[in-house]
């Protein structure tokens, strides 16, 4: 066993001083050292997508990043973005296209999809289906998932109705 570092992580705005092993990952880390447990555990080596959140906006795969290596960025989980008492709006959208079934998959697509958002607001339909074809979802055939940031894209220009939630902004205040 390794000697124990500390460090300090920036999560969904909390700071947190944490004794890890170098070897640990950001997604055990996050899991069974934060306790947030949003973030869900596939693969383990990159491919699928379920480990997703934001490292200073970043989609990232926690998977493949040691927790060491995490210190100075901020950090966002699936948490940052809302509760199931009150989802925010890419979450709504979700649940109204039936993006979602096992749902084990989500937080991994909604994180990938922040962050995509976040660069590309006015995103083509390919455009979002390449982009989210970065992450595996078993159950949804992807259809209604892609109809689902779409939706949410066009209301967060102006141009759909429905809810509009505040971008994900370092100094946000994290929902829940
Ligand atoms: S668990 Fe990280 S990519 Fe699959
Ligand atoms: S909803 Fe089941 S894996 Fe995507």
């Amino acid at each position: 066993m390794s000697e124990k570092q500390l460090i300090v992580l920036t999560v969904n705005d909390a700071e947190y001083e944490l004794l890890v092993e170098p070897r640990w990952t950001l997604l055990d880390v996050l899991r069974h050292e934060v306790g947030l447990t949003g973030t869900h555990v596939g693969c383990e080596h990159g491919v699928c997508g379920a480990c997703t959140i934001l490292v200073d906006g970043e989609p990232v795969r926690a998977c493949l990043m040691y927790a060491v290596q995490a210190e100075g960025y901020e950090i966002r989980t699936v948490e940052a973005l809302g509760t199931p008492e009150q989802p925010n709006d890419l979450q709504q959208a979700f649940s109204e296209h039936h993006g979602l079934q096992c749902g084990f998959c989500t937080p991994g697509f909604l994180m990938l999809a922040e962050g995509f958002l976040a660069q590309e607001p006015a995103p083509t339909r390919e455009g979002i289906r390449e982009a989210m074809s970065a992450n595996l979802c078993r159950c949804t055939g992807y259809q209604t998932i892609v109809d689902a940031i779409e939706e949410t894209a066009a209301r967060r220009r102006g141009e759909a109705s429905g809810p509009v939630a505040e971008p994900l902004d370092p100094g946000k205040e994290t929902v829940g």
